[in-house]
């Protein structure tokens, strides 16, 4: 494809996210949005008109719009449980696609979805934009630089005190999953990306749902059946452990900090910036990182929005056939952990993790 003729993208679920995607889609000169579908009658068109594309036609399932339009790529923004049955009709009729995030329910289906890319030869990016993240990249290169030494331990930070969501959020049958899904996988990426994702061979979990079944403080208590607090001990391939927490709901204001330690160093990321740990000729050395800024996605020195980069870079791998920016190979360890949390949770014991073959 020469980078001269416009992309071809079309997208998959017209709900709240799709507009975020839109947003910058309308901005980028290299591409046009060529159509749309959701399953509820009249939503697509409605959407579409919404960004004055009168002229790009609406449908209400995926085959219809994969039948009647030529894409090079698409977004799907479905809610979970639909991810799979959206994404994968995309990528064998050969379109690129960009999942939202969790990238799936169950591990089975994230696990169709990346044989499908692979299969294809098409990406399948998730949609996890505090990759983009300046912080986070920092952290990263800290990290990749072998600074820490062996990182053997991770925990994640987070949690709301108040922060469950309405909408599909709380629908089990649309979510799949409460806050894991919904908050979880990112703190799950941010941990893992940073140490090159090892593969989590264990999990032992408990997901609850203290507060969305209380009706002093929610009102949708009597239909809430998903989590909101979860809590696991995830064993991982070469000797790290990981430590989890998710909270939507809590009588606390965090789940502390996030940390990974190594045998030389260790990073501590807080809301308020990020440390870096270690010794030198036996002195204990504590150096800031950063401070947390407000604009927190950079191009070079120009700063940009994280949804930006999240969008500009799914275009720009699509003119160069890849690599994914966040490969769904990847994010299928995510998956696993999510998955496992739940099965370890319902037995009430540690569960083996076992990745089908791809
Ligand atoms: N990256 C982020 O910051 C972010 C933020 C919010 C939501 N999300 C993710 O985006 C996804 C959608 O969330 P939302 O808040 O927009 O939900 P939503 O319920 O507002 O929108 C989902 C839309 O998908 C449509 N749909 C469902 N199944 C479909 C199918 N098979 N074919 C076509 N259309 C279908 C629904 O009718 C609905 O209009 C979720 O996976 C969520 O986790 C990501």
């Amino acid at each position: 494809m020469g980078t001269k003729e416009k992309l071809k993208i079309g997208i998959v679920g017209t709900g709240g996210i799709s507009n975020a995607h839109m947003r910058h889609y309308v901005t980028f000169d290299d591409m046009e949005v060529v159509g749309a579908c959701d399953i509820v009658p009249g939503k697509a068109r409605e959407f579409l008109d919404k960004y004055g594309l009168t002229k790009a036609p609406a449908f209400e399932n995926v085959n219809d719009l994969i039948k009647n339009v030529k894409m090079d790529g698409a977004s799907v923004c479905t809610y979970n449980t639909t991810h799979a049955e959206c994404a994968i009709p995309l990528l064998e009729a050969g379109v690129h696609v960009l999942c939202e995030k969790p990238m799936s329910f169950t591990l089975q289906e994230a696990v169709d979805m990346v044989r499908a890319s692979k299969k294809a030869k098409k990406m399948l990016t998730i949609g996890f934009q505090p990759r983009f993240d300046f912080m986070r990249k920092k952290i990263d290169s800290i990290i990749a630089s072998g600074v820490l030494g062996k990182v053997y331990y991770v925990q994640n930070s987070g949690g709301r005190r108040r922060g469950i969501p309405g909408g599909t959020f709380v629908d089990k049958a649309k979510a799949g999953y409460g806050s894991l899904g919904d908050i979880g996988c990112y703190a799950i990426d941010e941990c893992l990306h940073a140490i090159n994702y090892p593969k989590p061979l264990t999990v032992s979990a408990i997901a609850t749902d203290h507060f969305g079944k209380n009706p002093k403080y929610w009102p949708g208590y009597e239909t809430f059946d998903v989590d909101d607090f979860s809590v696991a001990l995830i064993r991982m391939e070469g000797g790290v452990t990981f430590i989890f927490k998710m909270s939507w709901a809590m009588h606390m204001d965090s789940l502390g900090y996030t940390a990974w330690l190594g045998t030389e160093g260790g990073i501590k990321k807080t809301r308020e910036g990020a440390m870096y740990y270690t010794d030198i000729d036996g002195n204990h050395i504590n150096s800031e990182v950063l401070k947390t800024i407000p604009f927190n996605a950079y191009e070079g020195d120009k700063p940009v929005d994280m949804w930006w980069a999240k969008m500009r870079t799914f275009v720009d791998a699509i003119h160069t056939n890849g690599p994914e920016p966040v490969p769904g190979e990847e994010i299928l360890y995510n998956q696993a952990i999510c998955d496992g949390i739940y099965r370890s949770s319902k037995l009430n014991q540690e569960v083996e993790i076992i990745i089908p073959k791809l």
